[in-house]
């Protein structure tokens, strides 16, 4: 029986018994038998959950690189290690070989070491999904250097927030990016966060769009040139198991985003076990993840996962709509994809288009369906499951987050069965908890409370980035001695677990992870308005979209408020990205409250929702008069 390769239900209760009972010899088992490491670890495992400190194979030595590229070489030098699906479907894919890859990564690293970046050092990669994201996050990797990769969907404000949060030296961009028929200047989008980011002292700027660009004398510089000038080859910096890896932000509950810090050795372990086995990846299959290397779903699951285990990874630039809704489908047939991991957003997106756009394609290559990001509704799954899957491919529901680095509960296809909705059973090594609101462990079967974790994994996120004292907060303060995921989850009666959603005020549109708090902040700096709160409603494609009630300082004309409502809107994409734009904006003219002030967000969510029948306890509100009115006008 091999434990890094499960392929049997009987297989999984066995190796998960094991992997709670001993962790620690369990995980040395698969650190040591399926990894290079340059000196082996003193201990596997330390922890303390209330300062909070984690440690995994403390002592060792390893480059994630060598991982990922240099010990497939000797036979996997010419099997493909990318396939770029470019935007426009008239380019041509881009087979990348390990090969490749690896000296692409050599003279990636070579042209960040000539250019100042030493080990400990952060990198901003700002780009879009093109070889060179993928060559610059391993050749920060291989250096040591931390990269910082910020969607280049995010405004100049929100990059320039991160850049400053923790300090990047550097920042690798492009002149632009296509997504479906438009261009995007990403290089001028830098230009204007620099203003704010007096830390960085160069941009290497690669070529994609061809478009017009400003290059600053003694700070930028064009990527080409550099490649081609760079020496092929490059030996990777020794790295400690618990030196960080990456920072990738992710909002939070209060208007500054949370660098999360991911280290070297646990990530690379948890990420390379998890990828093999919740896709069942075998040697000649080709996997896509239609995810952003922006969001941790890319780092993990484009980047490290499949590349830690010689695995074909596709790399699509584009979007599901262009150049028309069967573009995913297209993709599948034309590269035999075996494994298809995407979002129920875009799968909600597509099944509202023609079927057409589906059976035109030949799907049959398909073997296994992912989903991530949001829990998946039963119309959604079944569309998947009947029209994708042609009810052979099981769908693997899989639920994390950036913080845990991995998947967390997921099924193992043709191990688990599955059933609509639910992410089913704990992946190896994973001891969730459900908990009361006071603090004990809800036990037993058909049950449900807030989803908390009981014992550390290796690729928990280690600190915030500058903030340890937040990062305890967040995660280790609710419940005592145990990770609180913010999320909420009920047990069924054979222990699948369901994830119900957020219970925090954090709301998840299309995938996408967006605080309240941030979204409030940007709003409220418009000159019009005094306050604003924003809640989420149920939305056919997106899940959730934003319903903002907003306090304006002066009461004007409907004239003046659809102005308003356009403008905030403006703000909003200005201050964070389009993604967190409010689909509907009440004016309003006060906001219901606590005595001691605090909005009550759980009536204005009802009111959003028009769920307004039972608003419960509203005893406590300082002013229940504005209920009435805010619900009379609601949009
Ligand atoms: C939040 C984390 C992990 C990659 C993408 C999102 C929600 C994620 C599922 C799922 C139900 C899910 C949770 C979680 N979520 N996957 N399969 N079912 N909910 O990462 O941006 O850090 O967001 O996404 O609410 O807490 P993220």
């Amino acid at each position: 029986m091999s434990n890094y390769h499960i392929k049997h239900l009987e297989e999984y209760f066995q190796v998960y018994r094991k992997s709670v009972q001993n962790p620690e010899a369990f995980w040395e088992e698969i650190a040591e038998e399926h990894f290079v490491w340059r000196s082996k670890w003193d201990r596997v495992l330390s922890w303390d959950f209330t300062k909070p400190e984690i440690k995994w194979f403390e002592g060792a030595e390893l480059n994630i690189t060598e991982n990922c590229l240099d010990r497939h070489l000797p036979t996997k030098r010419n099997t493909t290690a990318i396939i770029f699906e470019p935007n426009d479907p008239k380019e041509e894919a881009q087979h990348i070989t390990y090969g490749q890859l690896h000296e692409s990564v050599c003279r990636m690293a070579n042209v960040l070491k000539d250019n100042g970046i030493k080990k400990g050092d952060r990198v901003c990669v700002y780009l879009p999904m093109i070889p060179e994201l993928a060559y610059t996050v391993l050749a920060c990797a291989r250096v040591g250097a931390i990269h910082s990769v910020v969607f280049a969907g995010f405004s100049s404000n929100a990059l320039a927030t991160r850049i400053n949060d923790c300090d990047c030296k550097m920042v690798i961009t492009s002149d632009g990016s296509y997504r479906g028929n438009k261009t995007i200047d990403l290089k001028g989008i830098v230009d204007v966060a620099l203003e704010d980011c007096p830390g960085v002292e160069k941009v290497l700027v690669a070529q994609r769009t061809g478009g017009k660009v400003k290059m600053k004398k003694n700070r930028d510089l064009w990527l080409k040139p550099l490649l081609d000038n760079a020496y092929a080859d490059s030996d990777a910096e020794r790295m400690k198991a618990e030196d960080p890896l990456f920072v990738l932000y992710t909002s939070g509950s209060t208007g500054k985003p949370k660098g999360m810090v991911h280290t070297c050795g646990g990530y690379m372990v948890y990420t390379a076990y998890t990828f093999k086995n919740i896709f069942q990846y075998r040697d000649g299959d080709v996997y896509w993840c239609t995810a952003d290397i922006g969001w941790i779903t890319g780092h993990s699951y484009i980047i490290y996962g499949p590349l830690a285990n010689g695995a074909t990874t596709v790399m699509f630039e584009g979007v599901p709509s262009y150049p028309d809704y069967g573009r995913f489908w297209e993709v599948v047939e034309k590269h035999k994809v075996n494994q298809f991991y995407t979002a129920p957003t875009a799968i909600r997106a597509l099944a509202k288009e023609n079927l057409e756009h589906v059976e035109k394609y030949d799907l049959s290559s398909l073997k296994v369906l992912g989903s991530v990001g949001e829990p998946i509704n039963e119309e959604a799954w079944h569309w998947y499951n009947n029209n994708i899957g042609r009810g052979k491919s099981p769908i693997v529901d899989t639920w994390w987050q950036t913080e845990t680095g991995g998947i967390m509960i997921s099924p193992i296809p043709y191990v688990t069965p599955t059933t609509p909705t639910y992410a089913t059973l704990p992946f190896i090594g994973i001891q969730p908890a459900l908990m009361d609101e006071e603090g004990h462990e809800i036990m037993g079967i058909q049950v449900d409370g807030r989803l908390c974790i009981k014992f550390p994994w290796p690729s928990i996120a280690r600190t915030i980035w500058g903030d340890h004292d937040r990062y305890r907060d967040t995660y280790f303060t609710a419940y005592k001695n145990k990770y609180f995921t913010g999320d909420g989850a009920l047990r069924d009666e054979v222990g699948y677990y369901r994830i119900t959603g957020r219970v925090d005020d954090v709301i998840i549109v299309s995938g996408h992870n967006l605080g309240t708090a941030p979204i409030e902040d940007a709003i409220n700096e418009h000159p019009a308005v005094a306050e604003s709160a924003i809640v989420g409603f149920p939305h056919d494609i997106k899940g959730n979209a934003l319903y903002g009630f907003v306090i304006l300082k002066e009461i004007g004309e409907a004239r003046v408020k659809d102005n308003l409502r356009k403008e905030i809107n403006q703000q909003i994409t200005e201050h964070i990205g389009p993604i967190a734009k409010l689909d509907k904006i009440q004016f309003v003219s006060g906001l219901p409250k606590t005595r001691s002030g605090k909005i009550m967000r759980r009536i204005l969510r009802k009111i959003a929702s028009k769920d307004t029948e039972n608003l419960g306890d509203i005893s406590t509100l300082l002013n229940p008069e504005v209920v009435k009115e805010v619900m009379d006008n609601a949009l």
